[in-house]
């Protein structure tokens, strides 16, 4: 890198030291790195500029759906706003939500990361970093901006439709026996084995106990808030596909993005 004139030119252009002769160090791609991403965070959805003011932002489902979310259907008290939330839809915590297991078909050594359980075929969650029983099945709280162009939810992507994703949680017990990985969408090597889901419930959320009960109308106003009033157009595809390079300097062959041209 350091003997690449173009990067030596590039990086010089952000770290004035790099222009005066020192050497491009890790620091300095760490927060390269850091800036870039910085500039990936899109938090500028129909529920911001209403929240500034601008009253017709958002739709009239939305509208319903964002009263469902902050009150009867009880997602802002994971899917925080307010102070560390940092306006994100998270509270940042881990927390039992009942997930189905999915693991992949041939499971053992196979995948990229280690299975747990006595049929390698569970995922310990938090448990896996601290060593805590208690911390067993959990997850941290997604946030949950611009889910309209995710193409799979959950830390697993058991679930490929948003209105499933969402549906779990208002019977958790109800969307995780009866999960099916085929109708769920999910990839084929995905489909032919399920860790154990009892255990899991088992030690299900409090808050997710009891079962919310919404019309279809409610329903579909609370997907419009999440899906439509929660996504920065600048979220879509066409826009992050031009932050692609087409070639780098070192000439390394440059990642390919499934959807990008
Ligand atoms: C008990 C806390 C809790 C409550 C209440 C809650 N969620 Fe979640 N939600 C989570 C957690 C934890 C995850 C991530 C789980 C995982 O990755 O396995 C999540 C994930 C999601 C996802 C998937 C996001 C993604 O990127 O994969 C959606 C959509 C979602 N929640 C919507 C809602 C809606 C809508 C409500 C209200 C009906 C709600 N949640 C209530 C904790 C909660």
């Amino acid at each position: 890198m350091n003997h690449d004139p173009e990067y030596r030119r590039l990086f010089g252009e952000l770290f004035p030291e790099v222009a005066g002769g020192k050497p491009i160090d890790f620091t300095m791609f760490g927060l390269a790195i850091a800036e870039f991403e910085l500039t990936l965070t899109f938090a500028n959805a129909p529920i911001d500029r209403f929240a500034r003011g601008q009253r017709d932002a958002m739709t009239d489902s939305e509208k319903r759906g964002a009263l469902l979310f902050f009150g009867r259907a009880r997602c802002v008290t994971c899917h925080a706003v307010a102070g560390d939330a940092n306006e994100m839809f998270t509270d940042v915590k881990n927390r039992v939500v009942g997930v189905p297991q999915v693991a992949p078909y041939f499971g053992v050594g196979t995948g990229n990361m280690i299975f747990d359980g006595p049929g390698q075929d569970e995922d310990f969650g938090l448990e896996q970093v601290t060593g805590n029983r208690a911390d067993r099945y959990k997850f941290r709280t997604a946030p949950l901006r611009n889910l309209a162009v995710a193409p799979a939810f959950f830390h697993n992507g058991a679930f490929t439709r948003l209105e499933d994703a969402i549906r779990h949680h208002l019977d958790v017990d109800e969307s995780a026996r009866h999960y099916n990985p085929v109708a769920a969408g999910v990839a084929l090597d995905l489909t032919h084995r399920l860790g154990p889901i009892e255990p899991v419930l088992g030690r299900l959320d409090r808050k997710l106990r009891n079962p919310i009960e919404l019309n279809r109308t409610e329903f579909s106003d609370l997907v419009a808030f999440v899906r439509d009033g929660l996504l920065d157009e600048r979220a879509r595809r066409e826009h992050l596909c031009k932050l692609v390079p087409r070639s780098v300097p070192s000439g390394s062959p440059v990642l390919q993005f499934q959807g990008c041209p």
